[in-house]
């Protein structure tokens, strides 16, 4: 009995000063595990308690206890201790000069479409737009029926349109996801119902975002690109206000003397519709490579929102008129800084981005 207190005892003298002596971590390690551990020393003592008569037990319980609790708070306070002598070791070595230069911080700056798109928030905020967001993964609904967009019509092609798979459903052996109606938005035109639905006329809004498709990649298509879409809706607004508001933008963005025109263009969506180009900024209208040797650009596709779109927005088209347009940021981008290949638009590459500082 007397015995396995003298033992306690004597792990409790004899285990705290080997944890004070002890050098580094690793040996402290290998003490604790020694002297704590499932078949250490304390464990070994504690299973004697077993055979001590039963009034003793509790007072030589109490005491193991103790004596774990100590040693326990003993390693913890060496470890520290031991931590902190690594520091110093650190510092020690290290030769401090105070009139050395300070480490430049790199100081990062926005993604040249991030810019663009900036920019052109900006400008239109001017002409009294706010911005309106929508979601990037949508239903067919909204991306092509509401849209005045048919079933049979081509760009609903599995081709064109990237379906979200139902979780799960991507079976091993089996190519053919199932899929249902949920797809990415292919443009940022279903904005233009749920803005309408969620606004009152007049509604000026600019509705940006990323947009994916189903495409190859190469030098001018990527399978995700963004979109900024505008769409107003009024009593008395027209196509004159649409082109009139477009060549504002056009020199707003691309400087005063940029030629700009208006072709005959078509979309579901709106009737009549229009494609607006500006001169070619890499030759000045001569024709070259970059403009297909016409001379002109086309930076977005335009129109008068469809009577069936003003409906499924909840507007009687006799009372209310909306023009609608959609521009492509990245070719915006491209053509801003003479770039040639939209896939640097989307690298991660630094060696690309930081060839843009803030504001160009
Ligand atoms: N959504 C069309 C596209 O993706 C662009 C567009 C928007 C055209 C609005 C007319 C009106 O090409």
């Amino acid at each position: 009995m007397s015995e396995l207190r003298d033992a306690l005892e004597s792990l409790r003298t004899d285990a705290s000063a080997r944890v004070a002596s002890v050098a580094d971590a690793n040996a402290l390690a290998e003490l604790r595990h020694e002297l704590l551990g499932r078949s250490g020393t304390l464990t070994a003592l504690l299973k004697q308690l077993g055979s001590v008569p039963a009034e003793e037990r509790p007072a030589l319980g109490q005491l193991a206890n103790r004596v774990r609790a100590e040693l326990e708070a003993a390693i913890e306070a060496r470890q520290s201790a031991l931590a902190g002598d690594d520091d110093d070791a650190w510092l020690a070595e290290e030769a401090l000069d105070m009139s050395a230069p300070g480490r430049p911080v790199p100081i990062g700056h926005l993604h040249p479409v991030m810019t663009l798109m900036r920019d052109v928030r900006e400008i239109f905020h001017a002409y009294g737009f706010e911005v309106f967001e929508g979601p990037e993964i949508e239903t067919e609904e909204y991306n092509f029926e509401l849209l005045n967009i048919p079933p049979d019509h081509p760009s609903r092609d599995l081709w064109d349109t990237l379906y979200v798979a139902e979780p799960g459903s991507v079976e091993a052996g089996n190519p053919e996801p199932a899929r249902d109606e949920t797809i990415l938005r292919t443009h940022t035109s279903p904005v233009q119902i749920r803005a309408m639905r969620a606004l009152e006329p007049p509604i000026r809004i600019l509705m940006p975002g990323r947009c994916f498709r189903h495409d190859a990649v190469d030098a001018s298509h990527g399978f995700e690109f963004f979109q900024i879409e505008g769409l107003v809706v009024d009593r008395d607004t027209s196509l004159a206000d649409l082109k009139g508001l477009l060549e504002e933008v056009a020199r707003a963005l691309y400087g005063r003397d940029v030629p700009t025109r208006f072709r005959p263009g078509y979309y579901p969506f709106t009737e009549p519709s229009v494609a607006f180009d500006i001169g070619c900024l890499v030759c000045g209208g001569e024709g070259c490579p970059a403009c297909k040797r016409t001379g002109w650009m086309t930076i977005l596709g335009a129109g008068m929102v469809h009577p069936t779109v003003l409906r499924n927005g909840g507007f009687d088209p006799d009372e209310f008129q909306g023009y609608a347009f959609g521009m492509g940021p990245d070719r915006m981008t491209m053509l801003r800084h003479g770039i040639g290949d939209i896939r640097l638009v989307f690298s991660a590459d630094l060696r690309f981005g930081t060839q843009f500082p803030a504001g160009h």
